[in-house]
């Protein structure tokens, strides 16, 4: 039997396939891990550091996890679904009733697509808290951006596929928002749907983009983001003291283990709570409230107080380059690697967490009981009300912390000043997220979640 095992393994065949001994060794623990197309992403000795819990949480795998879980429950999904007026409805209703585990299928395809936005914003928020941004990664972060575009996007034109009532009008509020860009505006809703409103050519373009374009494009990006991580030296870690440990098994055991969570969550998400199905689509039948999907609904939060070219773009336009200039604006070395660079960053973070999660409820309570529109009608430009007063309130709401620090005599460095800037939009961006969501019912009205009207719940519709 011995003999006949080293028969095998001495053979051309195994050696062609194997091209290493049994990994109990740093030669054949180092080899694993250059010769196999997967671990060569890894280097073969890594920064302990690194392997911390605490420093990643593992988001960046976990949001890779949900997208390759993506990939493989979306093929399933596409032997049974059309992308025609006429199928898409009963093909979903079939594929719940008719197919074994098709509920479950779509299931696991909708939470992991909420997971992956999810995730992606946590790691986004990791990565930048850690300083993991700074050179010579500024690049890699710069794709990360494009990757939280691409992520929105396919969760986005997902959205519609279903072809009930959610769908219907949550892509007709979400497109709507494409419409106040001044000048274009409308050409480019046309454009995005194939025509005046949501109707067959914009279920076949969701759909192409949805399955095709999109999926490509983040398969394509997400291996340059992963090689660049590889060329810029691993993760970002402090450079002393430097301790490495050979990757392998160690890596190989976190991702397995960490895969196998992941797969595991969703699975148990997916067998206890069912994605959402409403009426077939009628453009004759508006829903009331009408709301975009969760991750657009601060925007639509946002429409409410003010104009909508300065809230729902404008405004977003230059939170987004400013997102994407990150790196350009503190491009200092120090302290990459390090939760907010130090005591002092982090009370700098905490202490801006808490000035936005009370004043930003606080500017949408004021605004909805004294609308500067209604107050001024009459007596002041239209401009006035609805551009100059939230702009401007909004300017002066986000250097307020700013200035504070001067007057406290603290020069922030550029890092603190960013921490204040990041912490201000990422909570605003959190808390508007929850107030559209949660606390906005029918007529889109303010109201506690527990006296919402009508039997309104906006979990029914997630
Ligand atoms: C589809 C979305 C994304 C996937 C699948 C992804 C995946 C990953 C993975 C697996 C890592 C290494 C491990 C880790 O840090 O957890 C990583 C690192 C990194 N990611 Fe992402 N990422 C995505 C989006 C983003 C976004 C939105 C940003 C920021 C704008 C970003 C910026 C970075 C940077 C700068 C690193 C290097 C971090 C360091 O050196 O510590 N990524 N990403």
């Amino acid at each position: 039997m011995t003999s006949l095992i080293d028969w095998l393994t001495r053979s051309r065949v195994w050696r062609s396939f194997f091209r290493h001994g049994w990994p109990d060794n740093a030669r054949d623990r180092a080899l694993v891990m250059t010769t196999n197309v997967f671990f060569h992403l890894h280097p073969v000795k890594i920064n302990r550091a690194s392997l911390r819990a605490t420093y990643t949480f593992g988001l960046g795998l976990v949001t890779a996890i949900a997208f390759a879980s993506l990939v493989v429950t979306g093929a399933l999904l596409m032997f049974w679904y059309a992308p025609t007026v006429e199928r898409a409805y009963p093909d979903i209703l079939s594929l719940q009733t008719a197919v074994p585990y098709g509920q479950l299928l779509r299931n696991l395809h909708r939470w992991g697509a909420h997971l992956m936005v999810l995730t992606a914003v946590l790691h986004l928020a990791r990565v930048f808290y850690t300083g993991a941004y700074k050179p010579p990664r500024e690049f890699n972060w710069v794709v990360g951006v494009g990757l939280l575009a691409l992520t929105l996007a396919g969760s986005f034109t997902g959205y519609l596929l279903p072809w009930d009532q959610l769908a219907f009008w949550a892509v007709t509020v979400g497109t709507s928002l494409a419409s106040h860009l001044p000048g274009i505006g409308a050409d480019l809703q046309a454009y995005l749907l194939g025509g005046p409103e949501v109707g067959q050519a914009a279920l076949l373009r969701f759909y192409a983009l949805h399955v095709m374009v999109i999926p490509l494009a983040l398969a394509l990006l997400t291996s340059v983001h992963f090689w660049r991580v590889r060329k810029d030296g691993g993760l970002a870690v402090p450079k002393i003291p430097r301790d490495t440990v050979l990757a392998f098994p160690v890596v190989a055991v976190i991702e397995v283990m960490l895969t196998l969570a992941v797969s595991l969550g969703l699975l148990l998400l997916s067998l206890a709570v069912d994605a959402p199905l409403e009426a077939v689509a009628n453009p004759n039948l508006t829903p009331d409230p009408s709301k975009a999907p969760w991750y657009f609904v601060g925007l639509q939060e946002m429409l409410e107080h003010g104009h909508p070219f300065v809230m729902a773009i404008a405004g977003p336009l230059l939170a987004g380059l400013f997102v994407a200039a990150v790196p350009y604006l503190d491009p200092a070395e120090t302290d990459a690697g390090v939760w907010f660079g130090s005591r002092r960053g982090a009370w700098i973070t905490a202490l801006s967490a808490v000035y936005t999660l009370v004043g930003v409820p606080a500017l949408v309570v004021l605004s909805n009981a004294f609308p500067p529109r209604e107050l001024l009608r009459g007596q002041a430009p239209e401009w006035v009300a609805q551009a100059l007063i939230p702009g401007g309130a909004t300017v002066l709401f986000t250097l307020a912390p700013l200035l504070a620090l001067g007057v406290a005599r603290v020069r922030p460095t550029r890092r603190e000043a960013l921490l204040v800037l990041f912490t201000l939009l990422l909570v605003t961006a959190a808390v508007v997220t929850v107030i559209g969501f949660q606390f906005r019912g029918p007529g889109f009205e303010l109201y506690w979640p527990w006296q919402m009207p009508d039997g309104y719940n906006p979990w029914d519709s997630f």
